[in-house]
């Protein structure tokens, strides 16, 4: 559904029991909510699923620009009061996963839980942010189509690209979606975003680190490392999958997500 949040038309959807705990997904880098498709499915039953389009991606406006992460943290809070949620687990995938540490940074008390996949707590370094000027160049020069073709081998592990193209062209249909401008809005936000590992380490609810094994930009060892920082946390490591690990082994990716928000239900 389309609804004005906090200046632009945002695209998002809320399914599953009214009064069941609520879990908001956040997708990647430059995708959209379809990404969630599989994790809807299997969460809807026990839980109120909340997914949008991030703005600048998907169905959703991107609105004057530039932007920075707060933005996109300030969007997820305009969401969440909109539809009158005072508390949410999260689970952001990547750029998803930088709006949710930031999100828990500023108001850690109106989440219950993280799961944080394929991301890191991180901010740039000095490469990661000459490399993301050099992206929205290419994205200038080339165009967005190009750009998420060349992307396509760095999110997939090997096994996805030659044993399930299908996924990968679900891939590049969701980036096709994105705005030229909306895709260099992001780049220029998660460069300019801030090191989270200090509230990561003050969070008290309970957090999940999960990677593909196969993730070449946010790697296992990334995420084991953040689940040693939280207080509560737990790292799973799922087999088969590159950076878009719910997406290439959805099976294993659900798995280790329900069983997580099962043992971190709010009392
Ligand atoms: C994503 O999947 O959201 C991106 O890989 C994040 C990033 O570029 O840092």
């Amino acid at each position: 559904m389309l609804q004005t949040i906090n200046g632009i038309r945002m695209n998002y959807s809320l399914q599953g029991p009214a009064g069941k705990p609520v879990v908001a997904l956040l997708h990647g880098f430059p995708f959209s909510s379809d990404m969630w498709k599989d994790q809807v499915l299997a969460l809807k039953g026990g839980f109120r699923v909340l997914c949008y389009d991030l703005r600048g991606m998907g169905k959703s406006g991107l609105g004057p620009h530039p932007q920075l992460m707060e933005t996109f943290v300030d969007d997820l809070f305009a969401l969440l009061d909109h539809l009158k949620i005072k508390s949410a687990a999260l689970t952001g995938l990547s750029m998803g996963g930088y709006v949710a540490l930031r999100a828990a940074e500023r108001d850690p008390a109106r989440f219950w839980a993280l799961a944080l996949c394929d991301t890191r707590a991180d901010a740039d370094g000095d490469q990661a942010k000459i490399g993301r000027a050099g992206a929205i160049k290419s994205i200038r020069a080339g165009g967005t189509k190009a750009f998420a073709k060349a992307m396509l081998p760095k999110l997939l592990a090997p096994q996805t690209l030659s044993l399930r193209p299908e996924v990968g062209r679900e891939l590049l249909k969701m980036m096709g979606q994105a705005k030229a401008d909306g895709m260099a809005n992001a780049l220029a936000a998660m460069a300019g975003r801030s090191d989270t590992h200090g509230s990561l380490k003050q969070y008290h609810g309970p957090v999940l680190a999960v990677a593909g094994k196969l993730d070449l930009l946010a790697p296992p060892s990334v995420a084991q490392d953040m689940a040693q920082e939280a207080r509560q946390g737990r790292f799973v490591e799922i087999p088969g999958a590159g950076h878009v690990s719910n997406l290439e082994n959805p099976e294993a990716f659900n798995q280790a997500l329900m069983d997580f928000l099962l043992l971190s239900l709010p009392s």
